[in-house]
């Protein structure tokens, strides 16, 4: 059988800087573990544009629907904030994610016990969190035409269409139900019902969808900025979280959070099954491009290696490679090795980006 296939988009900022550590991790998985992926790389977002005057060439898009995974780093940097909106790096990473139809966007939000103390929030309140919000990717307000600035009666007008169709709402709701059962079995579903036709469709459909498929799930709703608030109340109330483009969004913003730091987040986006079973997927740290760090070899590399861990799992059914990638990643925070975000008040010496995947790496050894 051919070697699993992976495209590599190392992007911008810090992108590059992190993603060297999981390629010295996939190469771990090849000398180690006897897994070998077939890796080839390409440029997107602000690289892509300097190299190509555009965010994403018609090539990488083809070769990225032709892999098994895609796995990117970040786009985006105030060098492209002048750009015309067609072309700015993030039109790029849209352009994935709509091309491939990648739907169920997968943001776990996991407190672990090192950086329990780290969270804004009080340690009671996110030591052993485990929620998973599921966002939906490529629709909504993101993508809904009418579009654009416009003139009116002597004046700018800009608008965003929020649109969903019964079957958009459908298939991420059955994929944050499949996820709720081999977890904790719980769904919370979030729109804004009380203020938005979409919301209401969005509510009736997630319901339907429970009563005709999934009745042995627990589900609830309830209005996003009601949800965004309970999250910082008491996020152990959830499991599953599924909800739309914009609010998913924020809300997976606000919950990366309560993990410590946003440079912990990993994050997998999913659509339907290809060819060879395996579904179309990328997978990206929920992090951007940090230009304020990036060239330093600052940055924290977990959430792009818990990632590729990610990618295992969900992309390559190795549950438990994902799991010893995890646990490597556990075992070098509970020794204390720490990335300048995820040192707190009281400070201590930073490692830098790679010395933390080294320290990884060693951990990755360390469990054979
Ligand atoms: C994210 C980012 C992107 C988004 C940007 C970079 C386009 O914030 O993945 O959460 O808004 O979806
Ligand atoms: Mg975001």
């Amino acid at each position: 059988m051919a070697n699993p296939s992976l495209l590599i988009l190392a992007g911008d900022g810090i992108g590059p800087e992190v993603m060297a550590e999981v390629k010295k991790i996939i190469t771990w998985m090849g000398d180690k573990r006897g897994i070998t992926f077939d890796v080839s790389e390409d440029l997107v977002g602000g690289a892509a544009y300097d190299a190509h005057g555009t965010p994403l060439t018609d090539a990488t898009m083809a070769r990225a629907q032709e892999v098994d995974a895609v796995l990117l780093g970040a786009v985006g940097g105030p060098k492209y904030d002048k750009l015309d909106f067609s072309v700015k790096p993030e039109r790029g990473l849209l352009r994935l994610r709509k091309e491939m139809d990648l739907f169920s966007n997968l943001r776990p939000a996991q407190c672990f016990d090192a950086l329990a103390d780290f969270s804004s929030l009080k340690k009671d309140v996110v030591a052993g969190l485990d929620i998973m919000i599921v966002r939906e990717l490529t629709s909504g307000v993101y993508f809904g035409e009418p579009r654009g600035i416009f003139t009116e009666g002597g004046e700018r007008v800009g608008i965003n269409t929020q649109r969903y169709t019964e079957s958009e709402i459908a298939r991420v709701a059955r994929s944050a139900f499949e996820l709720a059962r081999r977890r904790g079995n719980k769904v919370c579903s979030m729109e804004k019902a009380n203020v938005m036709e979409s919301g209401i469709l969005w509510r009736d459909v997630v319901t339907e969808v429970h009563q005709a498929e999934y009745q042995d799930v627990e589900l609830s709703h309830m209005y996003a900025d009601a949800g965004a608030m309970q999250l910082c109340r008491w996020p152990k109330q959830f499991d599953v979280i599924v909800t739309d483009n914009l609010f998913g969004d924020l809300l997976s913003d606000a919950a990366a959070m309560l993990t410590g730091s946003l440079g912990m987040l990993p994050s997998a986006s999913l659509g339907a099954p290809m060819a060879n079973g395996r579904p179309k997927a990328m997978y990206e740290p929920v992090h951007g491009s940090a230009p304020d760090i990036a060239g330093q070899g600052k940055a924290n590399p977990i959430a792009c290696i818990l990632s590729f861990a990610m990618a295992l799992r969900y992309s390559f059914d190795m549950g438990d490679e994902a799991t010893r990638v995890e646990k490597a990643v556990e075992k070098v925070l509970a020794d204390g090795v720490r990335t300048g975000d995820l040192l707190g008040p009281e400070g201590g010496t930073p490692v830098g980006t790679s010395a933390m995947g080294d320290a990884i790496l060693a951990a990755l050894d360390a469990s054979l």
